[in-house]
């Protein structure tokens, strides 16, 4: 078979398979060249793995002038065969019979060898991929995504696929983005009153906050369900945890209470955790090098101990007594902030905890009271070094406790009529949860910014194509 008729061989396959003496065919991008002592070596990569492998040309072959052309950031396939590796770190590498440059990448390329800041790389989103970083992160984002479908659907889970157009506030905090077809320059010239009558949906609608609602029904006919998908909030938070556009996952089990929805989140975050080790064993052995040292073993830790349960009550009562000089300050009633969340979670109790019981009022109207009037059955899951990478409750199952709150609330309660019908007819109690998919993404790879686990981050005031 002539080379270039080879099929195509990844790069991941052959460095772990690949025996000398076979004839292969990479397709890729040169990630370095060095030349020396008339051999010119050739760092290749294709994305399948962080490894690059290694082409090595010498100055007789009748490939040796393409190879003297690939420059950093250059495209082509190459075809030869395999050969045992003299140098240190891999089994084997390529010795190319046929080399062709589908592009000479210009000096200008911004991805040389060199260490490039975060910061500048997030300016160049369409590239920065390409770097040993940014493969590693989309590489761990695949295979997370691929153990969530797997975890809920080997439990018998049915995924609802939510919708991204809604008129309901699930979290009832007016943070969603407005979808609209008015003519919102004319309206403000003509500074006449907006009638939604007219809009699109002859209603106010926006982009999901939530697919917990939906869920919710799902729950109450097929007893597990779970979403997937992204999540939208118009929240002007500009932190390194937050980001206007991100991917939530929203399991919700019905006959549960919040005993059930912890333990399915603490199954949930070691299954996936434990998954993805293995299938990214590399990209993790980076993460722990390069980006946090000491990663394995905070994963290891946490695979090897039953997270933490406090209650919102004693929460306060260990952040009272902690003696730190923290900026918010800590009073029964106030939400925690994310210095709160991390004592507790990294210098308190020092692995993944789940606060449970908080103050009704700064809780969403879903949840459900507690005996005591005051609480409702939330939980939060808080983790070491980020804080809060999980938020759920048991829902308010019970019709006129619903209506109650929403009264209180002053929610209109004509729009949710179809929430309070899950109340009339059938209610079972339920439980669910939110991961924040990015938050769970930096959790495992040690990345301290949201904007360098999604690949095109959306924050307030930025937007890039
Ligand atoms: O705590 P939240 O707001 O809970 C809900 O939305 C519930 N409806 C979930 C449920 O019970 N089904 O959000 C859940 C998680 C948070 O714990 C956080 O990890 C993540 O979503 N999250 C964000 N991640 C990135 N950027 C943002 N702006 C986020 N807001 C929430
Ligand atoms: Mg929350």
């Amino acid at each position: 078979m002539a080379e270039r008729d080879l099929p195509r061989g990844r790069i991941v396959d052959i460095l772990a398979r690949g025996e000398p003496g076979t004839a292969v065919r990479v397709e890729g991008w040169v990630r370095t060249r060095r030349d020396s002592k008339g051999v010119t070596f050739l760092e290749l990569n294709d994305g399948s793995c962080l490894a690059n492998l290694q082409a090595v040309v010498d100055a007789a072959s009748p490939v040796a002038s393409a190879a003297a052309a690939a420059s950093t950031g250059s495209s082509l396939v190459a075809s030869g065969r395999l050969v045992a590796s003299q140098g240190q770190g891999q089994r084997v590498e390529l010795v190319p019979a046929a080399l062709t440059l589908l592009q000479a990448a210009p000096p200008d390329y911004p991805l040389q060898k060199k260490r490039h800041s975060f910061e500048f790389l997030r300016s160049i989103a369409h590239l920065r991929v390409r770097s040993n970083t940014f493969g590693a992160v989309a590489r761990v984002r695949n295979a997370l995504f691929y153990a969530t479908h797997r975890f809920f659907q080997e439990r018998g889970f049915i995924f609802l696929q939510a919708p991204i157009i809604t008129a309901s506030d699930a979290e009832g905090a007016g943070e969603m983005f407005r979808v609209t077809t008015l003519d919102l320059e004319r309206l403000a010239r003509e500074a006449g009153a907006l009638d939604w009558h007219a809009d699109f949906f002859g209603r106010k609608a926006g982009l999901t906050v939530s697919g917990q609602l939906e869920a919710e029904v799902y729950a109450l006919a097929f007893h597990d369900t779970y979403t997937f998908g992204p999540t939208f909030r118009a929240e002007n938070s500009n932190t390194t945890r937050h980001a206007a556009e991100f991917w939530m996952i929203e399991p919700e089990i019905a006959f549960a209470d919040l005993a059930d929805n912890r333990a399915l989140a603490e199954a949930f975050i070691k299954t996936v955790i434990g998954q993805t080790r293995e299938t990214c064993a590399e990209d993790y052995a980076f993460f722990e090098q390069r980006i946090e040292p000491g990663l394995l073993a905070k994963l290891d830790g946490l695979l090897n101990a039953p997270f933490e349960t406090i209650t919102y009550s004693e929460a306060i009562g260990l952040l009272e007594a902690a003696g730190e000089p923290f900026e918010f300050p800590v009073a029964w009633g106030h939400d925690l902030q994310s210095e709160h969340e991390r004592y507790l979670a990294e210098k308190k109790i020092g692995r993944p905890v789940f606060v449970i019981d908080y103050p009704k009022d700064i809780k969403a109207f879903y949840m459900r009271m507690n005996d005591d009037g005051r609480t409702v059955a939330a939980m939060d899951l808080l983790v070491p070094g980020l804080g809060e990478i999980i938020g759920g409750s048991q829902r308010e199952e019970r019709l006129e406790p619903l209506r109650a709150r929403m009264a209180a609330l002053r929610l209109p309660q004509e729009e949710y009529d179809w929430y309070l019908d899950l109340r009339r007819y059938g209610t079972v109690p339920h439980a669910g949860f939110g991961v924040g998919f990015e938050r769970l993404l930096m959790y495992v790879t040690g990345m301290q910014n949201i904007r360098d686990v999604i690949p095109f981050p959306r924050t307030p005031g930025h937007v890039e194509f």
